[in-house]
């Protein structure tokens, strides 16, 4: 990918205009599959014959101006690595009204009339205020969190739970040598789905998770000796990063149960690595639909999986919905802990 800066193009913004030049840019947490969707945002527009615009560091990086050309190869050699090579940020000054105007203007200034903006909820209420303005933006759910409400799929989160899964897959081996009880913590500030996922995939015996955060301690530890009695060899706490306390907890279940215990927290090696199968073909599908979305002279909406299909939402919408863990997948994973 080029470095070269590139000059703003003389031209008049008309939101009626079938679009020219679609702009890209990744915002938030990174998530492995974002490269797949810039590859396929990219390669799909300019086999329509359109202009791709790359925006690097995210809202940041638009308001900077940080604007490049790219074509066919700049992306090339992109879809089986982690990360984003876009790169990220967050942006306060995108949250004020100023901020928004400028970025808007920027857009209009370089000719970008169709944006494609790859994040979560944040970042697609910056896309929502750019549309306000006049720029046709489509987000993409880019998140390993799975805490986007309209879509059952996020770009990230089949890596990330499957990266999660394996490294916990090594910790329950050495649990069980030492007959130990082991807290792992996954990344989850807020949403506790890699935490489900991993409990069930990795036969825990508990799931800590933000939305069910008042968890009975006592009780936790009455069922680690209960645990123990029935002749169970270590027990696995899968702990989400927003309950957090990981290290204070072990301590108190050790002092609890005078079992050893351990906690291990996996931070951010979660959120990078190679993308699975499903994020690369799942991300390339959403990459290509935000381009025809465009094309057909939409903006202001969201792309997101529900029901085996790939639907597109309004914003609004998109960011009215609520999402909350289900309830039967919380239940079976409590009754295979047995
Ligand atoms: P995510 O997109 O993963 O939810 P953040 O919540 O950190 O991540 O949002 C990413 C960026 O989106 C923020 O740093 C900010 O620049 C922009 N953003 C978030 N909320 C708003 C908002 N209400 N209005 C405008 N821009 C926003
Ligand atoms: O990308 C989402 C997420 O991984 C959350 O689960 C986590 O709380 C947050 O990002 C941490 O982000 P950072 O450490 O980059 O601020």
């Amino acid at each position: 990918m080029t470095d070269k800066k590139i000059e703003p193009m003389e031209q008049s913004y008309e939101i009626e205009d079938p679009v020219r030049t679609i702009g890209i840019l990744t915002s938030g947490g990174d998530a492995p599959g974002m490269n797949a969707a810039i590859r396929a945002v990219t390669r799909t527009a300019l086999a329509k014959g359109l202009k791709v615009r790359g925006i690097r560091r995210g809202y940041h990086g638009l308001l900077k101006e940080e604007i490049i050309d790219l074509s066919a190869r700049d992306v090339s050699d992109i879809i089986q690595r982690g990360g984003t090579v876009l790169q990220t940020a967050r942006c306060k000054e995108m949250r004020t009204e100023e901020g928004q105007q400028k970025a808007a203007a920027i857009c209009k200034k370089y000719g970008i009339d169709g944006l494609v903006v790859i994040g979560g909820d944040g970042s697609f209420a910056g896309a929502q205020k750019l549309s306000h303005l006049g720029v046709r933006t489509i987000g993409l759910p880019g998140t390993i969190d799975l805490d986007i409400a309209c879509t059952d799929y996020t770009i990230g989160f089949d890596t990330a739970v499957n990266t999660a899964m394996e490294a916990i897959d090594k910790v329950r081996d050495t649990s069980t040598s030492h007959e130990r009880c082991s807290i792992i913590e996954v990344m989850g500030r807020d949403a506790g789905y890699l935490a489900l996922w991993c409990g069930i995939a990795n036969g825990a015996e508990k799931i800590l998770m933000p939305e069910n955060n008042n968890y009975d301690e006592d009780a936790m530890i009455k069922d680690i000796l209960a645990n123990k009695k029935r002749g169970k060899k270590n027990y696995i706490i899968i702990n989400a990063e927003g309950v957090g306390d990981s290290m204070n907890l072990a301590k108190r279940i050790e002092a609890a149960t005078g079992i050893e215990t351990r906690a291990t927290i996996l931070g951010h090696m979660q959120r990078g690595g190679s993308p699975t199968c499903k994020d690369r073909v799942y991300a390339s599908t959403m990459g290509a639909m935000a381009v025809e979305l465009l094309c057909q002279g939409k903006g202001n909406r969201v792309v997101g999986y529900k029901g085996g299909k790939f639907l597109d939402f309004d914003i609004e919408e998109a960011l009215s919905m609520k999402k909350q863990i289900p309830t039967h997948q919380y239940e079976i994973a409590k009754i295979l802990a047995l």
